[in-house]
């Protein structure tokens, strides 16, 4: 039996102007629908079961394909063979593209959460993917701390609607009361309706369809996906998540979802434990590993990260060094994380429903933190849009055209959009990522392989 947990709080009052029928609308309306209209991947999912060995991915449509990924392996490598050009800059042997925006010490410290010590990543690059838009619906997919959806709250007075999710209640929670905090004092009182959801965004259309049907219609403004985990799930060593603290083998985002990672470990087929550290983690020592992970099962199997960890330092000794069996310990968890919440088929997922939800001329703005994230964002947004990939990493910035998209240039007021792609449905407005500006990479490592994409709907 599924518990449903989501929470359904108005923190606004009175009727949205295109949404008259929300403020009559109660809890015991919604419910209903809600359990009516979904199949949830939990009570799919049957523990230890090689059939099911995409963790959530089992309710959901095919995982991404094993080829793509060992392609992409492939091609890293190609990369990783042509000899490292000489006087080129760090910037550019990184592919970063900047926004060239100033950094905002002020703004950062803002809508920092100093309690927690949880800072929203590329806050002002997020506020300038939104500024020319007249605001007056938002999602965010993942409220996290809070911060960035405090921060937009504030720039966009004309906001009408504000939906926010996570699917850790825990998270939920913090943010609601942060959330509530500000409404309080906002001077805008009753005009603004906002909501809180405990929910996998990718359920985005069902949460909107519940604040109000019509919403399916009139659809919303704005978007925002930040990805991957709060400073609250890492430094929570209960959780699972961190390499550094000791706690059990969870890493589930959601408490309630079956999979942990202690199941894919200690009774997971060899073949497939050795496909997640591989395509997940991109690791390249994952055969020793999956070798010795079936070993410990002999010796009662590994029940906590530090049990992960010792391993993963045993097999890196070799290698050599504290960065070597932290780097390895880090694609490993990473790895595990990704199996277990269904990450990367779950944001495919997502990206489609979202952009579904988006008013003509609204933005999906979309921050990821690694690779495999990375790829899945750029190549959506380019299916989306009804164009196909010719430009293999679309980080080039050569200049030439992939097959059948219409590069723009453009001379024009939003200084971080360099380059767009437009297509029949949409425009990508960052043909390349856009990643943090050196001073913000300073105050925040966790920040440095953050990679931020919009895609607007025509
Ligand atoms: C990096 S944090 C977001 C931080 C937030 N933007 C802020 O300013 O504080 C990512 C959040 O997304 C949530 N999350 C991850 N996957 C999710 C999913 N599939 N559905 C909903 N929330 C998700 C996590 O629980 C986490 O709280």
């Amino acid at each position: 039996m599924v518990v449903l947990t989501w929470s359904w709080l108005a923190l606004g009052k009175t009727a949205h102007g295109l949404l008259p029928t929300m403020a009559t609308r109660r809890l015991f309306d919604l419910r209903p629908v809600y359990l009516r209209s979904f199949q949830f991947p939990t009570s799919r999912y049957r523990r230890g079961c090689p059939h099911h060995c995409r963790g959530l991915a089992a309710a959901a449509p095919a995982a991404p394909a094993a080829s793509t990924l060992v392609k992409s392996n492939k091609k890293k490598k190609t990369d990783a063979a042509k000899p490292a050009a000489a006087a080129v800059s760090p910037d550019r042997l990184k592919k970063r593209t900047r926004s060239g925006a100033e950094f905002d010490r002020g703004l950062y410290r803002r809508y920092a959460d100093p309690t927690r010590g949880h800072v929203p990543v590329m806050l002002g690059e997020v506020l300038d993917a939104f500024r020319s838009l007249r605001l007056r619906s938002f999602v965010d997919c993942t409220l996290g701390a809070a911060g960035h959806s405090a921060a937009i709250i504030d720039a966009h007075r004309e906001l009408e609607l504000y939906v926010g999710m996570d699917v850790d209640p825990a998270v939920h929670d913090k943010a609601r009361a942060r959330l509530d905090k500000l409404l309080v004092d906002d001077s805008r009182g009753s005009s603004l309706e906002a909501y809180t959801h405990v929910r996998n965004f990718k359920y985005i259309k069902s949460v909107l369809g519940g604040v109000d049907e019509n919403l399916l219609d009139v659809r919303v403004d704005g978007i925002l996906m930040d990805l991957g985990m709060s400073s609250l799930q890492v430094d929570d060593s209960k959780r699972g998540f961190s390499v550094l603290g000791d706690g059990p083998l969870d890493m589930r985002m959601n408490p309630q979802a079956s999979l942990t990672a202690e199941d894919i470990l200690n009774s997971w087929p060899e073949s497939e434990v050795g496909k997640v550290l591989r395509d997940y983690g991109e690791e390249g020592n994952w055969k020793v590993l999956q070798k010795q992970i079936m070993q410990a099962r002999t010796t009662g199997g590994l029940h906590s990260t530090n049990d992960l960890v010792e391993l993963v330092k045993r097999v890196s000794s070799k290698s050599g060094g504290r960065q070597g069996w932290i780097k390895t310990a880090t694609r490993v968890f990473q790895a595990l994380r990704i199996a277990v919440n269904d990450e990367l088929q779950t944001l495919e997922d997502a990206l489609y429903a979202c952009f579904d939800c988006l008013s003509s001329g609204g933005r999906l703005v979309v921050i990821s933190f690694h690779s495999l994230e990375d790829r899945i964002v750029k190549q959506t947004f380019l299916d989306i849009i009804e164009m196909s990939d010719g430009d293999d990493d679309g980080d080039d910035d050569s200049g030439k055209n992939p097959s059948g998209l219409s590069v723009l240039e453009t001379e024009n007021e939003e200084h971080w959009s360099k380059n767009k792609i437009q297509g029949r449905q949409g425009i990508i407005l960052t043909k390349r990522p856009i990643t943090p500006t050196k001073e913000e990479e300073i105050l925040n490592r966790r920040c440095r392989s953050a990679k931020l994409r919009v895609l607007q709907k025509l």
